[in-house]
Protein backbone atom coordinates (compact mmCIF):
# COMPACT_ATOMS: atom_id res chain seq x y z
CA UNK A 1 0.00 0.00 0.00
CA UNK A 2 1.47 3.40 -1.03
CA UNK A 3 1.87 5.84 2.22
CA UNK A 4 -1.16 8.16 3.38
CA UNK A 5 -1.60 11.43 2.16
CA UNK A 6 -1.53 13.93 4.12
CA UNK A 7 -3.73 17.25 4.59
CA UNK A 8 -4.50 19.40 7.31
CA UNK A 9 -7.97 19.79 6.05
CA UNK A 10 -10.21 17.47 4.57
CA UNK A 11 -13.56 17.40 3.42
CA UNK A 12 -15.14 14.41 2.30
CA UNK A 13 -17.54 14.09 -0.42
CA UNK A 14 -17.87 16.66 -3.76
CA UNK A 15 -21.42 17.85 -3.81
CA UNK A 16 -23.06 21.14 -2.62
CA UNK A 17 -21.49 21.83 0.81
CA UNK A 18 -17.80 21.10 -0.21
CA UNK A 19 -17.86 23.66 -3.19
CA UNK A 20 -19.31 26.23 -0.69
CA UNK A 21 -16.76 24.95 2.04
CA UNK A 22 -13.98 25.20 -0.27
CA UNK A 23 -14.60 28.89 -0.93
CA UNK A 24 -15.03 29.67 2.37
CA UNK A 25 -11.73 28.17 3.10
CA UNK A 26 -10.15 30.38 0.09
CA UNK A 27 -11.71 33.46 1.89
CA UNK A 28 -10.43 32.59 5.15
CA UNK A 29 -6.89 31.65 3.92
CA UNK A 30 -5.73 28.42 2.93
CA UNK A 31 -1.92 27.15 1.73
CA UNK A 32 -1.30 25.28 -1.43
CA UNK A 33 -1.23 21.44 -0.36
CA UNK A 34 -3.33 22.33 2.93
CA UNK A 35 -7.10 21.19 1.74
CA UNK A 36 -8.45 18.33 -0.44
CA UNK A 37 -11.75 17.41 -1.49
CA UNK A 38 -12.04 13.51 -1.79
CA UNK A 39 -15.17 12.29 -3.91
CA UNK A 40 -17.05 9.67 -5.61
CA UNK A 41 -18.28 12.14 -8.19
CA UNK A 42 -16.07 12.76 -11.42
CA UNK A 43 -16.30 16.28 -11.64
CA UNK A 44 -16.33 19.30 -8.84
CA UNK A 45 -18.55 20.51 -6.71
CA UNK A 46 -22.00 21.70 -8.70
CA UNK A 47 -25.12 22.85 -7.87
CA UNK A 48 -27.21 19.51 -7.10
CA UNK A 49 -30.67 21.26 -7.77
CA UNK A 50 -30.14 21.97 -11.17
CA UNK A 51 -30.40 18.37 -12.27
CA UNK A 52 -33.99 17.90 -12.10
CA UNK A 53 -34.64 21.12 -13.32
CA UNK A 54 -32.51 23.25 -16.29
CA UNK A 55 -30.38 20.22 -17.26
CA UNK A 56 -33.93 18.22 -18.23
CA UNK A 57 -34.52 20.79 -20.60
CA UNK A 58 -35.86 19.96 -24.26
CA UNK A 59 -34.05 22.70 -24.89
CA UNK A 60 -30.85 24.96 -24.32
CA UNK A 61 -30.30 21.99 -21.04
CA UNK A 62 -27.92 23.82 -18.39
CA UNK A 63 -24.65 21.47 -18.53
CA UNK A 64 -21.29 21.26 -16.56
CA UNK A 65 -19.21 23.85 -16.26
CA UNK A 66 -22.06 25.95 -16.10
CA UNK A 67 -23.58 25.15 -12.97
CA UNK A 68 -20.35 24.29 -10.72
CA UNK A 69 -20.84 25.95 -7.31
CA UNK A 70 -21.36 28.62 -5.79
CA UNK A 71 -23.04 30.19 -9.01
CA UNK A 72 -26.72 28.84 -6.90
CA UNK A 73 -26.25 32.32 -4.89
CA UNK A 74 -25.21 34.41 -7.08
CA UNK A 75 -21.37 33.78 -6.53
CA UNK A 76 -18.34 33.00 -8.88
CA UNK A 77 -18.74 29.36 -10.75
CA UNK A 78 -15.42 27.29 -9.39
CA UNK A 79 -13.96 25.58 -12.16
CA UNK A 80 -12.11 22.69 -11.66
CA UNK A 81 -8.91 25.37 -12.30
CA UNK A 82 -10.19 27.69 -9.46
CA UNK A 83 -9.07 24.74 -7.25
CA UNK A 84 -5.45 23.87 -8.59
CA UNK A 85 -4.98 27.74 -8.82
CA UNK A 86 -5.86 27.78 -5.04
CA UNK A 87 -3.40 24.72 -4.48
CA UNK A 88 -6.74 22.81 -3.58
CA UNK A 89 -6.61 19.50 -4.25
CA UNK A 90 -9.93 17.38 -6.06
CA UNK A 91 -9.23 13.90 -5.62
CA UNK A 92 -12.18 12.80 -7.68
CA UNK A 93 -13.70 9.23 -8.97
CA UNK A 94 -12.51 8.20 -5.11
CA UNK A 95 -15.10 6.17 -2.95
CA UNK A 96 -13.92 6.57 0.91
CA UNK A 97 -15.25 2.79 2.17
CA UNK A 98 -13.57 3.16 5.38
CA UNK A 99 -13.00 5.88 8.36
CA UNK A 100 -11.20 5.71 10.94
CA UNK A 101 -11.63 8.44 13.34
CA UNK A 102 -9.62 7.32 16.20
CA UNK A 103 -6.60 7.69 13.55
CA UNK A 104 -7.68 10.04 11.50
CA UNK A 105 -7.48 7.90 8.84
CA UNK A 106 -9.77 7.45 5.68
CA UNK A 107 -9.49 4.81 3.34
CA UNK A 108 -10.77 4.49 -0.71
CA UNK A 109 -11.82 1.36 -2.47
CA UNK A 110 -8.81 1.25 -4.23
CA UNK A 111 -6.84 1.29 -0.62
CA UNK A 112 -5.08 4.44 -1.12
CA UNK A 113 -5.45 6.15 2.24
CA UNK A 114 -5.68 9.27 3.67
CA UNK A 115 -5.09 11.63 7.01
CA UNK A 116 -5.98 15.11 8.13
CA UNK A 117 -5.72 17.30 11.14
CA UNK A 118 -9.15 18.37 10.59
CA UNK A 119 -12.13 16.64 8.80
CA UNK A 120 -15.70 17.96 7.31
CA UNK A 121 -17.97 14.91 6.84
CA UNK A 122 -20.21 16.12 3.54
CA UNK A 123 -21.38 12.77 2.37
CA UNK A 124 -24.68 14.32 1.67
CA UNK A 125 -27.89 11.88 1.17
CA UNK A 126 -28.12 8.13 -1.28
CA UNK A 127 -31.64 7.80 -2.63
CA UNK A 128 -33.74 5.31 -1.12
CA UNK A 129 -34.24 2.72 -3.49
CA UNK A 130 -37.23 0.21 -4.33
CA UNK A 131 -34.98 -2.66 -4.36
CA UNK A 132 -34.52 -1.86 -1.08
CA UNK A 133 -38.02 -3.38 0.11
CA UNK A 134 -37.01 -6.27 -2.33
CA UNK A 135 -40.28 -4.74 -4.69
CA UNK A 136 -40.87 -7.55 -7.20
CA UNK A 137 -38.98 -7.28 -10.25
CA UNK A 138 -37.51 -3.55 -8.96
CA UNK A 139 -33.95 -4.19 -10.90
CA UNK A 140 -35.41 -4.28 -14.40
CA UNK A 141 -33.96 -1.54 -16.77
CA UNK A 142 -35.11 2.18 -17.34
CA UNK A 143 -36.45 2.04 -13.51
CA UNK A 144 -34.72 5.50 -12.28
CA UNK A 145 -33.48 6.91 -9.36
CA UNK A 146 -31.73 11.35 -9.33
CA UNK A 147 -29.82 12.25 -6.92
CA UNK A 148 -26.09 12.51 -8.97
CA UNK A 149 -25.01 13.75 -12.68
CA UNK A 150 -24.72 10.17 -13.57
CA UNK A 151 -27.98 9.20 -12.71
CA UNK A 152 -28.93 12.40 -14.23
CA UNK A 153 -27.59 11.73 -17.76
CA UNK A 154 -28.67 8.08 -17.63
CA UNK A 155 -32.33 9.75 -17.25
CA UNK A 156 -31.71 12.23 -20.42
CA UNK A 157 -30.26 9.06 -22.58
CA UNK A 158 -33.37 7.14 -21.48
CA UNK A 159 -35.47 9.82 -22.54
CA UNK A 160 -33.87 10.15 -25.79
CA UNK A 161 -34.48 6.22 -26.02
CA UNK A 162 -37.56 5.99 -25.35
CA UNK A 163 -38.90 9.77 -27.11
CA UNK A 164 -42.85 10.50 -26.27
CA UNK A 165 -42.97 7.09 -24.49
CA UNK A 166 -45.12 6.76 -21.03
CA UNK A 167 -43.63 7.48 -18.08
CA UNK A 168 -44.76 6.64 -14.27
CA UNK A 169 -43.33 8.63 -11.66
CA UNK A 170 -43.62 6.90 -8.09
CA UNK A 171 -43.33 9.15 -5.00
CA UNK A 172 -45.19 12.47 -4.67
CA UNK A 173 -42.57 14.43 -3.25
CA UNK A 174 -39.95 16.78 -4.84
CA UNK A 175 -38.61 14.68 -7.06
CA UNK A 176 -41.86 13.22 -8.08
CA UNK A 177 -42.87 16.46 -8.22
CA UNK A 178 -40.04 18.47 -10.30
CA UNK A 179 -39.58 15.20 -12.48
CA UNK A 180 -43.21 14.58 -13.51
CA UNK A 181 -43.32 18.09 -14.90
CA UNK A 182 -39.67 17.27 -16.84
CA UNK A 183 -41.37 14.15 -18.21
CA UNK A 184 -44.13 16.08 -19.23
CA UNK A 185 -42.41 18.92 -21.07
CA UNK A 186 -40.18 15.95 -22.93
CA UNK A 187 -43.89 15.08 -24.13
CA UNK A 188 -43.88 12.04 -21.96
CA UNK A 189 -47.55 10.74 -20.93
CA UNK A 190 -46.87 10.98 -16.96
CA UNK A 191 -48.58 9.24 -14.38
CA UNK A 192 -47.90 9.70 -10.70
CA UNK A 193 -48.75 7.53 -8.09
CA UNK A 194 -48.00 7.87 -4.15
CA UNK A 195 -49.55 6.55 -1.02
CA UNK A 196 -50.45 9.23 0.75
CA UNK A 197 -54.16 11.47 0.40
CA UNK A 198 -52.38 14.24 -1.26
CA UNK A 199 -48.50 15.58 -2.75
CA UNK A 200 -46.02 16.82 -0.68
CA UNK A 201 -47.29 16.10 2.58
CA UNK A 202 -44.21 16.95 4.21
CA UNK A 203 -44.62 20.35 3.65
CA UNK A 204 -48.03 21.05 1.61
CA UNK A 205 -51.58 21.46 3.43
CA UNK A 206 -54.72 20.03 1.95
CA UNK A 207 -55.02 23.84 0.02
CA UNK A 208 -51.82 24.11 -1.25
CA UNK A 209 -51.72 20.84 -2.88
CA UNK A 210 -55.02 20.73 -4.50
CA UNK A 211 -53.59 23.67 -6.64
CA UNK A 212 -50.46 21.61 -7.27
CA UNK A 213 -52.36 18.61 -8.46
CA UNK A 214 -55.55 20.71 -10.31
CA UNK A 215 -52.30 22.50 -12.51
CA UNK A 216 -50.54 19.50 -13.10
CA UNK A 217 -53.86 17.46 -14.19
CA UNK A 218 -54.53 20.63 -16.64
CA UNK A 219 -51.15 19.51 -18.34
CA UNK A 220 -52.32 15.97 -18.91
CA UNK A 221 -50.44 14.86 -15.84
CA UNK A 222 -51.99 11.62 -14.50
CA UNK A 223 -52.34 11.57 -10.77
CA UNK A 224 -53.37 8.27 -8.98
CA UNK A 225 -53.09 8.31 -4.79
CA UNK A 226 -53.34 6.00 -1.55
CA UNK A 227 -51.30 3.34 -3.36
CA UNK A 228 -47.78 2.15 -4.41
CA UNK A 229 -45.93 0.08 -6.61
CA UNK A 230 -46.05 -3.76 -5.75
CA UNK A 231 -44.17 -4.90 -8.71
CA UNK A 232 -42.51 -4.55 -12.11
CA UNK A 233 -42.97 -6.10 -15.80
CA UNK A 234 -40.30 -6.67 -18.15
CA UNK A 235 -39.52 -7.57 -21.84
CA UNK A 236 -37.04 -10.07 -22.80
CA UNK A 237 -34.50 -7.56 -22.54
CA UNK A 238 -35.02 -6.61 -19.14
CA UNK A 239 -36.89 -3.27 -20.11
CA UNK A 240 -39.32 -2.39 -17.78
CA UNK A 241 -42.68 -2.20 -19.53
CA UNK A 242 -45.46 -2.09 -16.53
CA UNK A 243 -45.95 -0.78 -13.10
CA UNK A 244 -48.32 -3.35 -11.04
CA UNK A 245 -49.71 -1.12 -8.23
CA UNK A 246 -51.47 -2.32 -4.98
CA UNK A 247 -54.94 -1.48 -5.76
CA UNK A 248 -54.75 -3.98 -8.58
CA UNK A 249 -53.96 -1.84 -11.43
CA UNK A 250 -51.34 -1.92 -13.74
CA UNK A 251 -49.88 0.81 -15.93
CA UNK A 252 -48.16 0.51 -19.37
CA UNK A 253 -44.39 2.26 -18.75
CA UNK A 254 -41.38 3.03 -20.74
CA UNK A 255 -39.78 4.47 -18.18
CA UNK A 256 -40.04 4.94 -14.52
CA UNK A 257 -38.56 7.24 -12.25
CA UNK A 258 -38.70 7.02 -8.43
CA UNK A 259 -38.14 9.64 -5.79
CA UNK A 260 -39.21 8.06 -2.46
CA UNK A 261 -36.82 10.06 0.33
CA UNK A 262 -33.27 9.96 0.78
CA UNK A 263 -31.13 8.69 3.57
CA UNK A 264 -28.23 10.56 4.76
CA UNK A 265 -24.84 8.69 4.11
CA UNK A 266 -23.31 8.04 7.78
CA UNK A 267 -22.83 4.65 7.93
CA UNK A 268 -18.60 5.29 7.63
CA UNK A 269 -19.28 6.41 10.78
CA UNK A 270 -21.24 4.26 12.81
CA UNK A 271 -20.34 4.11 16.45
CA UNK A 272 -17.85 6.98 16.15
CA UNK A 273 -19.60 9.58 16.90
CA UNK A 274 -22.63 10.47 18.18
CA UNK A 275 -25.74 10.61 16.46
CA UNK A 276 -29.17 12.05 16.73
CA UNK A 277 -32.68 12.24 14.30
CA UNK A 278 -30.82 9.74 11.61
CA UNK A 279 -28.04 12.24 11.19
CA UNK A 280 -24.66 13.07 13.02
CA UNK A 281 -24.98 15.22 16.00
CA UNK A 282 -23.57 18.39 16.14
CA UNK A 283 -22.88 22.09 17.77
CA UNK A 284 -23.43 25.16 16.79
CA UNK A 285 -20.32 25.14 14.78
CA UNK A 286 -21.23 22.11 13.33
CA UNK A 287 -18.03 20.22 15.28
CA UNK A 288 -19.48 16.44 16.09
CA UNK A 289 -18.88 14.45 19.63
CA UNK A 290 -15.06 14.05 17.93
CA UNK A 291 -12.89 16.93 18.18
CA UNK A 292 -11.95 18.13 15.10
CA UNK A 293 -14.36 16.49 12.95
CA UNK A 294 -17.19 18.32 11.75
CA UNK A 295 -20.62 17.39 9.66
CA UNK A 296 -22.46 19.48 7.37
CA UNK A 297 -25.49 19.74 5.42
CA UNK A 298 -27.92 16.65 4.87
CA UNK A 299 -25.73 14.66 7.30
CA UNK A 300 -25.85 16.94 10.47
CA UNK A 301 -28.27 17.18 12.88
CA UNK A 302 -27.79 20.53 14.87
CA UNK A 303 -29.66 23.14 17.18
CA UNK A 304 -31.99 24.93 15.41
CA UNK A 305 -31.67 28.10 17.79
CA UNK A 306 -35.02 29.74 16.55
CA UNK A 307 -37.01 26.36 17.77
CA UNK A 308 -34.55 24.93 20.52
CA UNK A 309 -34.67 21.66 18.93
CA UNK A 310 -32.07 19.19 17.48
CA UNK A 311 -32.94 19.00 13.52
CA UNK A 312 -31.75 17.64 9.91
CA UNK A 313 -32.45 19.83 6.87
CA UNK A 314 -31.61 17.79 3.41
CA UNK A 315 -32.25 21.28 1.65
CA UNK A 316 -29.30 23.37 -0.80
CA UNK A 317 -29.43 26.64 1.32
CA UNK A 318 -28.84 24.66 4.32
CA UNK A 319 -26.33 22.86 2.80
CA UNK A 320 -24.29 26.20 1.59
CA UNK A 321 -24.66 28.12 4.88
CA UNK A 322 -23.72 24.97 7.29
CA UNK A 323 -20.81 24.57 5.02
CA UNK A 324 -20.04 28.20 5.43
CA UNK A 325 -20.23 28.56 9.32
CA UNK A 326 -17.99 25.67 9.89
CA UNK A 327 -15.25 26.44 7.63
CA UNK A 328 -15.51 30.32 9.71
CA UNK A 329 -15.63 28.63 12.87
CA UNK A 330 -12.90 26.23 12.13
CA UNK A 331 -10.50 29.22 11.17
CA UNK A 332 -11.82 31.05 14.36
CA UNK A 333 -10.98 28.79 16.42
CA UNK A 334 -7.73 28.22 15.50
CA UNK A 335 -7.07 32.47 15.61
CA UNK A 336 -8.17 31.53 19.45
CA UNK A 337 -11.56 33.39 18.37
CA UNK A 338 -14.96 32.61 18.15
CA UNK A 339 -18.09 33.04 15.52
CA UNK A 340 -21.50 33.19 16.63
CA UNK A 341 -23.88 30.12 16.81
CA UNK A 342 -25.43 29.25 13.85
CA UNK A 343 -28.77 30.65 13.68
CA UNK A 344 -30.50 29.26 10.76
CA UNK A 345 -34.35 30.19 9.43
CA UNK A 346 -35.20 27.17 7.21
CA UNK A 347 -35.69 27.86 3.81
CA UNK A 348 -37.24 25.63 1.10
CA UNK A 349 -38.60 26.45 -2.65
CA UNK A 350 -38.92 23.98 -6.09
CA UNK A 351 -39.67 25.17 -9.35
CA UNK A 352 -41.73 23.49 -12.06
CA UNK A 353 -43.62 24.08 -15.24
CA UNK A 354 -44.08 27.87 -15.15
CA UNK A 355 -44.55 27.94 -10.87
CA UNK A 356 -42.21 28.88 -8.26
CA UNK A 357 -42.62 28.70 -4.64
CA UNK A 358 -40.89 29.48 -1.35
CA UNK A 359 -41.27 28.34 1.96
CA UNK A 360 -39.69 29.93 5.31
CA UNK A 361 -40.09 28.77 8.73
CA UNK A 362 -41.66 26.24 10.57
CA UNK A 363 -44.80 24.27 9.04
CA UNK A 364 -46.48 23.26 12.24
CA UNK A 365 -49.34 24.34 14.34
CA UNK A 366 -52.72 25.89 12.58
CA UNK A 367 -52.31 27.02 8.29
CA UNK A 368 -54.49 29.53 7.31
CA UNK A 369 -54.74 29.38 3.27
CA UNK A 370 -54.59 33.22 1.55
CA UNK A 371 -54.71 34.33 -1.89
CA UNK A 372 -56.47 32.41 -5.33
CA UNK A 373 -54.98 28.84 -5.48
CA UNK A 374 -57.42 28.19 -8.33
CA UNK A 375 -55.29 25.55 -10.77
CA UNK A 376 -56.67 27.48 -13.78
CA UNK A 377 -55.57 31.23 -12.84
CA UNK A 378 -53.74 33.02 -15.44
CA UNK A 379 -50.83 34.19 -12.86
CA UNK A 380 -51.52 32.17 -9.52
CA UNK A 381 -50.38 33.66 -6.13
CA UNK A 382 -51.38 32.39 -3.02
CA UNK A 383 -49.85 30.94 0.14
CA UNK A 384 -49.69 29.98 3.91
CA UNK A 385 -49.64 31.33 7.09
CA UNK A 386 -48.74 28.68 9.53
CA UNK A 387 -49.60 29.71 13.20
CA UNK A 388 -48.16 28.18 16.64
CA UNK A 389 -49.15 29.41 19.99
CA UNK A 390 -50.96 32.34 18.55
CA UNK A 391 -47.62 33.91 16.35
CA UNK A 392 -47.05 33.12 12.75
CA UNK A 393 -44.13 30.49 12.60
CA UNK A 394 -44.19 29.69 8.86
CA UNK A 395 -44.71 31.57 5.23
CA UNK A 396 -45.48 29.71 1.87
CA UNK A 397 -45.77 31.63 -1.13
CA UNK A 398 -46.69 30.53 -4.90
CA UNK A 399 -45.75 33.20 -7.54
CA UNK A 400 -43.99 35.61 -5.33
CA UNK A 401 -41.55 38.70 -5.99
CA UNK A 402 -38.30 38.50 -5.02
CA UNK A 403 -39.96 41.44 -3.09
CA UNK A 404 -42.52 39.28 -1.77
CA UNK A 405 -40.55 36.60 -0.75
CA UNK A 406 -37.84 38.97 1.23
CA UNK A 407 -40.75 39.60 3.30
CA UNK A 408 -42.01 36.10 4.00
CA UNK A 409 -38.89 35.27 5.22
CA UNK A 410 -38.76 38.35 7.56
CA UNK A 411 -42.17 37.33 8.70
CA UNK A 412 -41.48 33.94 9.44
CA UNK A 413 -38.08 35.57 11.26
CA UNK A 414 -39.76 37.72 13.43
CA UNK A 415 -42.75 35.21 14.28
CA UNK A 416 -45.76 38.42 14.82
CA UNK A 417 -48.70 37.44 16.84
CA UNK A 418 -52.02 37.22 15.02
CA UNK A 419 -55.28 38.17 17.05
CA UNK A 420 -57.78 37.45 14.33
CA UNK A 421 -56.88 34.61 12.08
CA UNK A 422 -59.81 35.34 9.23
CA UNK A 423 -59.02 38.72 9.02
CA UNK A 424 -55.30 37.40 8.65
CA UNK A 425 -57.10 35.38 5.73
CA UNK A 426 -58.47 38.12 4.06
CA UNK A 427 -55.23 39.86 4.37
CA UNK A 428 -53.21 37.47 2.78
CA UNK A 429 -50.16 38.48 1.34
CA UNK A 430 -50.81 42.47 3.02
CA UNK A 431 -50.57 41.19 6.49
CA UNK A 432 -46.66 40.04 6.06
CA UNK A 433 -45.78 43.54 3.69
CA UNK A 434 -46.96 45.22 7.52
CA UNK A 435 -44.63 43.28 9.63
P1 LIG B 1 -24.45 16.38 -1.86
O1 LIG B 1 -25.34 15.24 -2.20
O2 LIG B 1 -24.59 17.62 -2.64
O3 LIG B 1 -22.94 15.90 -1.96
C1 LIG B 1 -22.47 14.74 -1.33
C2 LIG B 1 -21.19 14.32 -2.01
O4 LIG B 1 -20.54 13.32 -1.25
C3 LIG B 1 -21.39 13.72 -3.40
O5 LIG B 1 -20.43 14.24 -4.27
C4 LIG B 1 -21.16 12.24 -3.17
O6 LIG B 1 -20.75 11.54 -4.31
C5 LIG B 1 -20.09 12.30 -2.11
N1 LIG B 1 -19.89 11.09 -1.31
C6 LIG B 1 -20.80 10.45 -0.56
N2 LIG B 1 -20.25 9.39 0.06
C7 LIG B 1 -18.96 9.36 -0.32
C8 LIG B 1 -17.87 8.50 -0.03
N3 LIG B 1 -18.00 7.45 0.78
N4 LIG B 1 -16.67 8.75 -0.62
C9 LIG B 1 -16.52 9.82 -1.44
N5 LIG B 1 -17.51 10.66 -1.74
C10 LIG B 1 -18.71 10.45 -1.20
N6 LIG B 1 -32.63 21.47 -2.34
C11 LIG B 1 -33.27 22.67 -2.40
O7 LIG B 1 -33.30 23.39 -1.40
N7 LIG B 1 -33.85 23.08 -3.56
C12 LIG B 1 -33.85 22.32 -4.68
O8 LIG B 1 -34.43 22.71 -5.70
C13 LIG B 1 -33.21 21.04 -4.64
N8 LIG B 1 -33.17 20.24 -5.72
C14 LIG B 1 -32.58 19.00 -5.66
C15 LIG B 1 -32.59 18.19 -6.79
C16 LIG B 1 -32.02 16.92 -6.74
C17 LIG B 1 -32.05 16.04 -7.96
C18 LIG B 1 -31.44 16.47 -5.53
C19 LIG B 1 -30.84 15.07 -5.45
C20 LIG B 1 -31.42 17.28 -4.41
C21 LIG B 1 -31.99 18.56 -4.47
N9 LIG B 1 -32.00 19.41 -3.37
C22 LIG B 1 -32.60 20.64 -3.43
C23 LIG B 1 -31.32 19.02 -2.12
C24 LIG B 1 -29.88 19.55 -2.09
O9 LIG B 1 -29.27 19.37 -3.34
C25 LIG B 1 -29.10 18.83 -1.01
O10 LIG B 1 -29.69 19.13 0.24
C26 LIG B 1 -27.62 19.24 -1.02
O11 LIG B 1 -27.01 18.85 -2.23
C27 LIG B 1 -26.90 18.63 0.16
O12 LIG B 1 -25.54 18.96 0.08
P2 LIG B 1 -24.42 17.93 0.58
O13 LIG B 1 -23.13 18.55 0.24
O14 LIG B 1 -24.77 17.50 1.96
O15 LIG B 1 -24.66 16.64 -0.31
P1 LIG C 1 -39.32 13.26 -0.40
O1 LIG C 1 -39.12 12.90 1.02
O2 LIG C 1 -39.54 14.68 -0.77
O3 LIG C 1 -40.57 12.48 -0.95
C1 LIG C 1 -40.71 11.11 -0.80
C2 LIG C 1 -42.10 10.74 -1.24
O4 LIG C 1 -42.07 9.36 -1.50
C3 LIG C 1 -43.22 10.89 -0.23
O5 LIG C 1 -43.86 12.11 -0.28
C4 LIG C 1 -44.18 9.81 -0.70
O6 LIG C 1 -45.12 10.34 -1.60
C5 LIG C 1 -43.38 8.87 -1.46
N1 LIG C 1 -43.31 7.48 -1.04
C6 LIG C 1 -42.75 6.97 0.08
N2 LIG C 1 -42.78 5.62 0.01
C7 LIG C 1 -43.37 5.29 -1.18
C8 LIG C 1 -43.66 4.08 -1.83
N3 LIG C 1 -43.36 2.90 -1.29
N4 LIG C 1 -44.24 4.13 -3.06
C9 LIG C 1 -44.53 5.33 -3.62
N5 LIG C 1 -44.27 6.49 -3.05
C10 LIG C 1 -43.70 6.47 -1.85
O7 LIG C 1 -38.06 12.63 -1.17
P2 LIG C 1 -37.61 12.73 -2.71
O8 LIG C 1 -38.64 13.45 -3.49
O9 LIG C 1 -37.22 11.37 -3.11
O10 LIG C 1 -36.32 13.65 -2.62
C11 LIG C 1 -35.06 13.09 -2.22
C12 LIG C 1 -34.15 14.14 -1.66
O11 LIG C 1 -33.87 15.13 -2.62
C13 LIG C 1 -34.68 14.86 -0.45
O12 LIG C 1 -33.60 15.08 0.41
C14 LIG C 1 -35.15 16.17 -0.99
O13 LIG C 1 -35.08 17.21 -0.02
C15 LIG C 1 -34.17 16.40 -2.11
N6 LIG C 1 -34.76 17.23 -3.17
C16 LIG C 1 -35.15 18.49 -2.86
C17 LIG C 1 -35.70 19.29 -3.83
C18 LIG C 1 -36.13 20.68 -3.46
O14 LIG C 1 -35.88 21.08 -2.33
N7 LIG C 1 -36.76 21.43 -4.38
C19 LIG C 1 -35.85 18.81 -5.13
C20 LIG C 1 -35.46 17.51 -5.41
C21 LIG C 1 -34.90 16.73 -4.42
Amino acid sequence: MAAAKHFTYVILGGGVAAGYAAREFAKQGVKPGELAIISKESVAPYERPALSKGYLFPQNAARLPGFHTCVGSGGERLLPEWYSEKGIELILSTEIVKADLASKTLTSSADATFTYDTLLIATGSSVIKLTDFGVQGAEANDILYLRDIEDADKLVAAMQAKKDGKAVVVGGGYIGLELSAALKTNNFDVTMVYPEPWCMPRLFTSGLAAFYEGYYANKGIHIIKGTVAVGFDADANGDVTAVKLKNGNVLEADIVIVGVGGRPLTHLFKGQVAEEKGGIKTDAFFETSVPGVYAIADVAAFPMKLYNEIRRVEHVDHARKSAEQAVKAIKAKEAGESVPEYDYLPYFYSRSFDLSWQFYGDNVGEDVLFGDNDPTAAKPKFGSYWIKDGKVVGVFLEGGSAEENQVIAKVARAQPPVADVEALKKEGLDFAAKV
